[in-house]
């Protein structure tokens, strides 16, 4: 039995809050006219003081459910890309699963930054092909706000929160994922990091865990040598896809790109001959939501019906790690 991959049920969440470049002008030393230029950002989404990653994983789950025309009850596993968990442990997509009214199939996270859904549609694609799982729960889910400096100019301006989720289901239909390619190079692990700060804590020490030894410090970014890399490796990868499954750039229809800075997106559809109008483009209202704005972005394109049943996309990311990655789809739904 030949299974493929299929993309059943899409779906999004962004918080309520909008925080605008000129709002975040007032906090640092910045200017709408810097971010907009540098970066192609308008604004940026803000999770709720009550509000977790696993609430922003559950409603954008809930949508691409809904979307899909099934239940929790009809899934049988879930996963979540993200950088942000609610906690250490338990895993976010235990917390979602309970959350979404689900019980008694596997849930896990992933950790691959801002490519981890690019890694989760890999590897789930695999596992569903060989028959593992019939219906999975893909989700990439953040809360970006919780890990940057809000006083570095360098970082805040450019992250958001929000999720995405996807629906996939294996059937021996044609159509539907093609394949991925993943790369990481961890030489490159120190330009792009958040650290845990455990130091303190050891057999025989007596500290307050919870003051003095635990804690996450904030993204650090070498931004300028992130961007030569991401450039260069996006462009690669992009053809490196195309070149594994015997297709040319004229086959794709849609490029979906990970939305971390305008001027990266517009480089990669100059290597592609991609017009502009056929990439999916939210940085500009979402700016860099990590593991989400892959699935976001596809959700924008999606809810205003541009898929045609047959077409290619093509969805890639480059993260922190350095981690990258792409997947071709050929539309089915
Ligand atoms: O999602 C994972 C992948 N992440 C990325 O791909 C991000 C890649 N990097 C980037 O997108 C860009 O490098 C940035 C948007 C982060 C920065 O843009 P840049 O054109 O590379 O600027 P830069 O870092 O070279 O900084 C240029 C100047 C500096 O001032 P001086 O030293 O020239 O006086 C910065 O201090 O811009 C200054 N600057 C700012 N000014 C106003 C940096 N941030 C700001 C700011 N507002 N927010």
């Amino acid at each position: 039995m030949n299974l493929n991959t299929h993309i059943v049920g899409v779906g999004g969440y962004l918080p309520e809050r909008i925080l605008s470049n000129e709002e975040l002008s007032t906090m640092v030393d910045t200017s709408d006219a810097w971010i907009r230029e540098r970066t192609g950002i308008t604004q940026r989404h803000i999770l709720a003081e009550d509000q977790q990653t696993s609430d922003l994983a559950t409603a954008a789950a809930q949508q691409a459910l809904d979307d899909a025309g099934i239940s929790v009850h009809d899934i049988d596993a879930l996963v979540v890309a993200t950088t942000t968990p609610d906690m250490i442990f338990p895993s976010t997509a235990s917390i979602v699963q309970y959350k979404l009214g689900g019980k008694d199939f596997p849930a896990w996270d992933i950790q691959a930054v801002c490519s981890g859904f690019v890694y989760g549609l890999a590897q789930v694609d695999g596992m569903m092909r060989s028959g593992m799982f019939k219906r999975v729960l893909l989700i990439g889910a953040e809360s970006m706000s919780r890990i940057v400096d809000w006083t570095d100019r360098n970082t805040c301006v450019l992250f958001g929160d929000g999720a995405g989720a996807m629906v996939l289901e294996a059937k021996e239909e044609q159509g539907g994922m093609i394949g991925s390619v993943l790369h990481c190079d961890g030489s490159y692990r120190h330009l792009l990091m958040a650290e845990h700060k455990y130091e303190g804590n050891a057999p025989g020490k007596k500290v307050d865990f919870r003051v003095d030894a635990a804690g996450v410090a904030a993204v650090e970014m070498k931004g300028n040598e992130v961007f030569r890399v991401a450039v260069t490796k996006l462009s690669e990868v992009v053809g490196e896809v195309l070149e594994k499954y015997e297709m040319s750039k004229v086959d794709v229809d849609w490029l979906i790109p990970h939305q971390a800075n305008i001027r990266i997106l517009k480089a990669t559809a100059k290597k592609m001959q991609m017009d502009e109008e056929q990439m999916a483009v939210t940085v500009d209202k979402h700016a860099n939501t990590s593991s989400a704005s892959v699935p976001l972005a596809l959700n924008h394109l999606y809810r205003q019906g541009k898929f045609e049943s047959g077409q290619v996309l093509l969805l890639e990311a480059f993260a922190g790690g350095f981690a990258w990655g792409a997947n071709l789809i050929r539309w089915s739904k």
